[in-house]
C-alpha cells in the first residue's frame, strides 16, 4: 500500500471477534499485568510508552494486544509489517507520518532487512532518523527529529531477530502462550454470543479440546460448526461438531492434515528421526517456515515431537497417535 502502511490484514473473522477491552482479552495474565503497569505508568507521566515486542505462534493474540495497547495509551495505532517495508524510504515515510504519541505496530518484524533495521535503531533509541543524501564522496547524513512514538512489534520467529534489535525493546519482550481449555471455552462463549449461536457447554468443551490451544482456530472451528448446523437447520450439537471436524480433517487431538503429514513423514519415511527440517519440508511439501512457526510449536506442546541438535524426533505418543488414526 502507498506510504508504507498496511491494512490490518487479519481478515474479517478476526475483526468481528477481536476483544475490545482487557476484560474481554482472556488469559495471558502475566503479560497483561506487566503491560498494565508499563502503560499506566507511562500515561501518568505523560510520556509515550517504551517499545514492546510480542512473540509467539500465529493466532494467539499479538495483533489484538497491540490494539489494546494503543487504546490504553489513548493514541492512534498505525499498522505496517516487515514485508511492506521494502526500502529505507518506506520506513522513513512511515516514521515521519507519525503523530506525537502514536503507536506504530510492525507485524512480522523478523522480515525487515538488515539495512532497514539499522535505520530503525536510532529511531527507537533517540527518536531520530538518519537519512543519507547523495552518493559517493559528496554524500552527507541529515538527521530528522521524529515525534515521540511507541513501537509495538510482533513476530512468530524471535530467533530471527538480531540481538541489537531485540535489545531496543526497552519496554519489554512478551511471549504469548498457548491457552488452556477453560480459557478457550470462555473465548468461545463470547464468540458464540457475538455470532448469535445458541448451544451448550459440551460443544464448547469439544471445540476447546481440538483447536490447537489457539483462539483464532477455536473461532474458526466454531464458525464452521455453525455453518453446518445452519444448513441442516438444527441446533449446534456435539454431533454437528464431530461431523464438521471429520469434514475438516481435524482429529481427536486437534491435529489437521499438515500436522499429521509431518508426523507421518518423520515416522514413515525417516524411522522416527532425528531428521532435519529441510528434509521434512521436502517430504511433505510444506514450507520450512510453516513447519517451524505453525506446525511444530503445537506438536511440541503435545509432546509428540522433540527438537534435538541432530533434528526432529517423533515421540512414542506420536507413534500411537498416528497408528490409531
Ligand atoms: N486473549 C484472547 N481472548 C479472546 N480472544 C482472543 C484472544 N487472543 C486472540 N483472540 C482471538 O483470536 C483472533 C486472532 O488473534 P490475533 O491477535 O489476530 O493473533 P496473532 O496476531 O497473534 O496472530 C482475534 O481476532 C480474537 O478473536
Ligand atoms: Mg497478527
Amino acid at each position: 500500500m502507498a506510504n508504507g502502511f498496511t491494512k490490518d490484514g487479519a481478515g474479517n473473522l478476526d475483526q468481528t471477534l477481536r476483544p475490545q477491552s482487557w476484560e474481554e482479552y482472556i488469559g495471558q495474565a502475566k503479560t497483561k499485568e506487566n503491560l498494565r503497569i508499563l502503560l499506566t505508568a507511562a500515561r501518568e507521566r505523560g510520556h509515550s510508552a517504551e517499545h514492546i515486542l510480542l512473540y509467539g505462534p500465529p493466532g494467539l493474540g499479538k495483533t489484538t494486544l497491540a490494539h489494546l495497547i494503543a487504546k490504553t495509551l489513548g493514541t492512534n495505532m498505525r499498522i505496517t509489517s516487515g514485508p511492506a517495508i521494502e526500502r529505507v524510504g518506506d520506513l522513513a515515510a512511515v516514521l515521519t507520518n507519525l503523530s506525537p504519541g502514536d503507536v506504530l505496530f510492525i507485524d512480522e518484524i523478523h522480515r525487515l532487512s538488515k539495512t532497514i533495521e539499522e535505520v530503525l535503531y536510532p529511531a527507537m533509541e533517540s527518536g531520530v532518523l538518519d537519512i543519507i543524501i547523495g552518493k559517493g564522496p559528496s554524500a552527507r547524513t541529515v538527521q530528522l527529529d521524529l515525534p515521540p512514538f511507541t513501537l509495538v512489534a510482533a513476530t512468530t520467529r524471535i530467533s530471527l531477530l538480531s540481538s541489537p534489535l531485540r535489545s531496543r525493546f526497552s519496554g519489554g519482550t512478551f511471549r504469548l502462550d498457548f491457552y488452556n481449555e477453560k480459557e478457550i471455552e470462555s473465548i468461545l462463549i463470547r464468540s458464540a454470543k457475538l455470532l448469535g449461536v445458541e448451544t451448550d457447554s459440551d460443544v464448547f468443551e469439544d471445540i476447546a479440546k481440538r483447536c490447537r490451544a489457539t483462539p483464532r482456530v477455536a473461532n474458526y472451528l466454531l464458525k464452521r460448526c455453525r455453518d453446518m448446523a445452519q444448513l441442516e437447520n438444527v441446533p449446534l450439537s456435539r454431533d454437528i461438531v464431530e461431523r464438521t471436524f471429520g469434514l475438516l480433517d481435524v482429529d481427536k487431538l486437534g491435529l489437521n492434515k499438515s500436522d499429521r503429514a509431518v508426523l507421518e513423514a518423520i515416522i514413515g519415511k525417516f524411522g522416527g528421526g532425528p531428521v532435519g527440517l529441510n528434509t521434512i519440508a521436502a517430504a511433505t511439501g510444506e514450507e520450512e517456515s510453516t513447519i517451524e512457526d505453525v506446525i511444530e510449536p503445537y506438536l511440541i506442546r503435545l509432546g509428540l515431537l522433540e527438537r534435538t541438535p541432530r533434528g526432529r524426533v517423533a515421540s512414542a505418543n506420536a507413534y500411537s497417535h498416528i497408528n490409531d488414526s
